[in-house]
C-alpha cells in the first residue's frame, strides 16, 4: 500500500494553488456586502489549504485506498448491521428537490417534504405496530434516550414517581446510559442459560416503582425473547412500560410487530435497517413510535396530514388550504434535535420501503436469518457457539477453544479476517460472551461471499494448530495500510486535533 501516513491538505498546501468550480449557490455575489454588518465581516481571507484540483483528487483517492468499506466487501459487523445499501436510495436523497428546501420553509412550500414524512411515519408505524412516530432522534442512542423522557412524561402526567428501568445483562451499552440521562436507575436482570431474559430474576425485581423495561428482540445475542408475551404481561402489571430497542429490526420485518408483542415505545436504527450505512460518523436517524396512549408526549412539531379524504379535501378545495403541515402534540417534550431530524436519511429510507414493496420487507429479514443461519451451522465445528439453536439476523461466535488450546484469541481471528479481504466482525461483545466474535453477515451478501467468508474463518482456526499460524494470528494485520494497534493507548491518547497553522500562515491569526 506504500507510505503509512497521508499528509493532510494543509501539508500539501503551496500558496496559489486552486482548483475551479462553478457558483452554485444562486445567491447574488453583492448580497453578502449588502447584508452583512460590517462589524461581523471578516477582514482576512479564510486561511484554508491551498491545493490543485489534482493534488486534491489524488489525496482523497489514495486516502479512499486505506479504507475497508461495505462497498468494497462482506463487513460481518455483528450488532451494527453495516449491510449494502441499495444506490437508488442515495439517488433519490440527492434529489434537488428534497436537497434545496430549507428546513425553514413555511408549510405551503414544502407540500413535497411534509408528504414524504407523512408517509414514511405510516410506513414505520405499520412495520412496528405503533400509532404514531417522531423522527427528531438523530440516532439509536438519541431515540433511546427520547424514548426514556416519553416513558417519563407519561408516568409523571399519571404523577406516578417511579425510580427503576429494567435492562437485561445482554443489552447494549447505550440503554444504561440513556437511563441514566434520562434520570433512572439502571436494574440489570441476567440472561437464562437459553440466553433469554431470565423470568425468574425478572420478576423478582418487579414492582411500582419500575417505570419501564428496555428490551431489544431479537436480543444482542441474535436470539428471539420467545417469553416476551409473558415478560409485557408481567412489565404492565405493575404499570411499567416496555420499550423496544429497535436496532435488530433488520431480523423481523414483516414478520412480527413490536405492538403486537406488548411494546409501547420503540427506536428504529433507520441507519441500519432502512438503507443509510451505519457508521463512519455520518448522519443517522433514531425515529421513536409509541402507541395510543404516549402520542401526545412526541416532540414536535410533527408532519401531519390536513386533509384526509375526499370530503375534507372537497371542503378545502379554493381555500388555499394545504394538505400537509406542522402539528406541536398537546403534552409533547419539546425538541429533542434541531428542525426535524437528519431529513436526508428520512428520504433513503422511504425509497428503501417503496423499493422494495410489497412482501419485499419480509423478504430482507427472511434473507438475513437465512445468511446467520447458514454461517452458525457450517461454523460450529470450528469455533464455539455458546447458544447453538436457531439464530436470528446474526450469530455470536467465540474463540475460548482457540484461545485455551493455542492462545489465539477473538482479537487475533478478527485482525487475520483484515488480512483475508473482510472486514472483522464485533469482537468481545454481548459483553456476556467470553471471547465473543459476533457475525452478521445481513441480507445483502450472496452465498459465493458467505463461502469465502467461511473458507476464512475455517483457514485462520487450522492455521492455528500449527506455531507459525498462531505467530501470523499474533501479527495480523499485516497487510493493511496501519497494522495492530496499542488499543489502549489509542483509546486513552486519542490526538483529535491538528494544528494548521504552521502550514498554511496562520501563525498570530488567533490574536487578531
Ligand atoms: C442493540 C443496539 N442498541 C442501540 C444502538 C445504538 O444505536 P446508535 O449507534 O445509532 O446510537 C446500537 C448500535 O449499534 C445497537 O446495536
Amino acid at each position: 500500500m506504500g507510505r503509512a501516513e497521508e499528509p493532510t491538505l494543509f501539508e500539501l498546501s503551496e500558496p496559489g494553488r486552486h482548483s475551479w468550480q462553478l457558483r452554485t449557490t444562486g445567491v447574488p455575489a453583492w448580497s453578502a456586502d449588502e447584508l452583512v454588518p460590517d462589524a461581523h465581516r471578516r477582514r482576512e481571507p479564510v486561511p484554508l489549504a491551498e491545493v490543485s484540483e489534482r493534488d486534491l483528487v489524488a489525496h482523497f483517492t489514495r486516502l479512499s485506498h486505506r479504507q475497508f468499506s461495505v462497498d468494497l466487501g462482506a463487513y460481518p459487523l455483528g450488532s451494527c448491521t453495516m449491510k449494502y445499501n441499495p444506490k437508488v436510495c442515495d439517488t433519490v436523497a440527492s434529489l434537488p428537490g428534497l436537497t434545496d428546501v430549507h428546513p425553514a420553509a413555511p408549510a405551503r412550500m414544502s407540500q413535497g417534504w411534509l408528504s414524504l414524512l407523512v408517509e414514511l411515519e405510516e410506513a414505520l408505524c405499520a412495520v412496528t405496530g405503533m400509532a404514531a412516530a417522531t423522527f427528531q432522534p438523530a440516532a439509536g442512542a438519541a431515540g433511546e434516550l427520547t424514548g426514556l423522557l416519553l416513558m417519563r412524561a407519561y408516568h409523571d402526567a399519571r404523577d406516578d414517581r417511579r425510580r427503576r428501568v429494567i435492562i437485561p445483562d445482554s443489552a447494549h451499552g447505550t440503554n444504561p446510559a440513556s437511563v441514566r440521562i434520562a434520570g433512572y436507575e439502571v436494574t440489570t436482570v441476567p440472561s437464562d442459560g437459553r440466553g433469554c431474559v431470565d423470568m425468574a430474576a425478572l420478576r423478582s425485581v418487579l414492582d411500582r416503582d419500575v417505570a419501564g423495561i428496555m428490551l431489544t428482540n431479537p436480543n444482542t445475542l441474535g436470539l428471539f425473547e420467545d417469553g416476551i408475551e409473558e415478560i409485557a404481561a408481567a412489565v404492565h402489571g405493575v404499570g411499567g412500560l416496555l420499550y423496544y430497542d429497535g436496532a435488530n429490526l433488520n431480523a423481523i420485518l414483516g414478520v412480527v410487530r413490536p405492538g403486537d408483542m406488548g411494546f409501547d415505545i420503540v427506536h428504529l436504527n433507520l441507519h441500519k435497517t432502512f438503507a443509510t450505512p451505519h457508521g463512519g460518523g455520518g448522519p443517522g436517524a433514531g425515529p421513536v413510535a409509541v402507541a395510543e396512549h404516549l402520542v401526545d408526549f412526541l416532540p414536535g412539531p410533527r408532519p401531519v396530514r390536513l386533509v384526509h379524504g375526499a370530503q375534507e379535501r372537497a371542503a378545502s378545495n379554493g381555500t388555499g388550504a394545504t394538505a400537509y403541515g406542522w402539528a406541536m402534540p398537546p403534552r409533547s417534550i419539546g425538541r429533542v434535535h434541531s428542525w426535524h431530524g437528519n431529513a436526508l436519511v428520512l428520504a433513503r429510507a422511504l425509497a428503501y420501503i417503496r423499493v422494495h414493496g410489497g412482501d419485499g420487507l419480509r423478504r430482507v429479514s427472511e434473507r438475513a436469518v437465512l445468511n446467520a443461519n447458514w454461517l452458525r451451522v457450517r461454523l460450529s465445528s470450528v469455533y464455539d457457539v455458546p447458544f447453538d439453536r436457531p439464530c436470528m439476523h446474526e450469530v455470536v461466535l467465540a474463540a475460548f477453544t482457540l484461545r485455551r488450546r493455542y492462545g489465539v484469541r477473538a482479537l487475533d481471528v478478527a485482525k487475520r479476517l483484515l488480512e483475508e479481504g473482510f472486514h472483522a466482525p464485533t469482537v468481545y461483545f454481548p459483553l456476556v460472551v467470553d471471547e465473543a466474535l459476533m457475525v452478521e453477515p445481513t441480507e445483502t451478501e450472496s452465498l459465493q461471499t458467505l463461502e469465502a467468508l467461511a473458507d476464512a474463518f475455517e483457514r485462520i482456526a487450522a492455521e492455528a494448530s500449527e506455531p507459525a499460524g498462531v505467530e501470523a494470528a499474533h501479527a495480523a494485520p499485516r497487510t493493511t495500510p496501519v497494522g495492530r494497534v496499542d488499543e489502549a493507548r489509542a483509546a486513552r491518547m486519542l490526538v483529535p486535533t491538528f494544528d494548521a497553522r504552521a502550514h498554511v500562515g496562520m501563525q498570530g491569526d488567533r490574536e487578531q
